[in-house]
């Protein structure tokens, strides 16, 4: 299988449109050692022709340019993505769908019973794009039942329901549901390698962690260094966990599951904020990251399993 990560960063992307922290700031203006970041999707594919799109970012009209494989080739109009398939419901996951709106068929959408419900009310971009060729949603459960996708050939995939946040327009915001949140194992029905990939994660429980020991790959919620990032840089008063993610540099935090793993396994973290300071790749952040053998994604970064 080989996995493309088309963005790598969080919601807002780095830099953000409107920010001015200490990332954002010294990126623009050449002073630090990184890279910018669109906002957080990946693609997967067994067959090299044929790609699961997870995640539909604001992003994904300049992500399709920058991936040869994904653009049209066999017909006049023409795509290299055969379906799309949602973690949540937050805007930096959904909100290509609208970029994506002059498909040539309905799109295969596939996501959970909760996510169906939040984009056909709070937030109804399905229901917008039933004004073009419209939705087929394919119903993804939260029971870890195994199933596949039409066309991704090679692939199969497990939903893992996760504990993070509802979207902050939803009115399960701090009531969140079962099905919510998703990870998602995909394993390669030829080769038996697995990724496991949650870009959004407040909790590692006992199945996540299940799931992280098994995989050959893991992408995981790299979103913040420390729990009240946000409030340190003067931007909000928001604490990460409340908002569904785990901090990395905390007792019990995502470096700490990571180290502990013992299978040789690639540690990636991926949808990383802006404000954190393992983007700067001479920060002594990101030189813990490297001692502990995890590594940071980025736009570009490709994997065959
Ligand atoms: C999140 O990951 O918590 C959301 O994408 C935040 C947002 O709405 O930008
Ligand atoms: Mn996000
Ligand atoms: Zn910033």
């Amino acid at each position: 299988m080989q996995i493309h990560i088309l963005g790598s960063g969080a919601g807002g992307g780095f830099p953000q449109w409107n920010c001015n922290c200490h990332n954002c700031s010294r990126i623009r203006k050449g002073e630090m050692k990184g890279s910018p970041r669109t906002q957080s999707s990946i693609t997967v594919s067994a067959n090299g022709v044929d790609w699961v799109l997870f995640n539909a970012s604001p992003d994904i009209r300049a992500q399709i340019e920058s991936f040869p494989p994904l653009q049209p080739a066999r017909a006049v109009r023409d795509t290299g993505i055969c379906a799309i398939l949602l973690c949540d419901a937050q805007i930096d996951h959904t909100t290509g769908l609208v970029i994506l709106r002059e498909h040539t068929r309905p799109w295969d959408i596939y996501c959970t019973r909760e996510v169906q419900e939040e984009m056909t009310s709070s937030y109804p971009l399905f229901n917008i794009l039933g004004a073009f060729r419209g939705v087929n949603w394919h119903e993804v459960n939260t029971e870890e039942t195994p199933f596949t996708i039409e066309r991704a050939d090679g692939l199969r995939f497990t939903a893992v329901p996760l504990k993070s946040e509802a979207p902050p327009f939803s009115r399960y915001r701090h009531q969140t549901r079962k099905g919510d949140n998703i990870g998602v194992r995909v394993e390669d029905t030829r080769s038996g390698k697995n990724l496991f990939y949650a870009p959004g994660l407040g909790e590692i429980e006992p199945h996540v962690l299940r799931y992280m020991e098994e995989a050959d790959v893991i992408l995981v919620d790299g979103t913040v260094w420390t729990d009240d990032e946000l409030s340190r840089e003067g931007i909000s008063d928001k604490r990460a966990r409340e908002m569904g993610h785990l901090d990395q540099s905390s007792k019990g935090g995502i470096m700490d599951v990571l180290t502990s793993l013992e299978k040789p396994q690639r540690k990636i973290l991926i949808h990383i904020n802006n404000t954190n300071p393992i983007l700067d790749e001479e920060s002594p952040e990101r030189a813990r990251l490297d001692e502990a053998g995890i590594e940071v994604a980025y736009d570009g970064m490709h994997l065959t399993l």
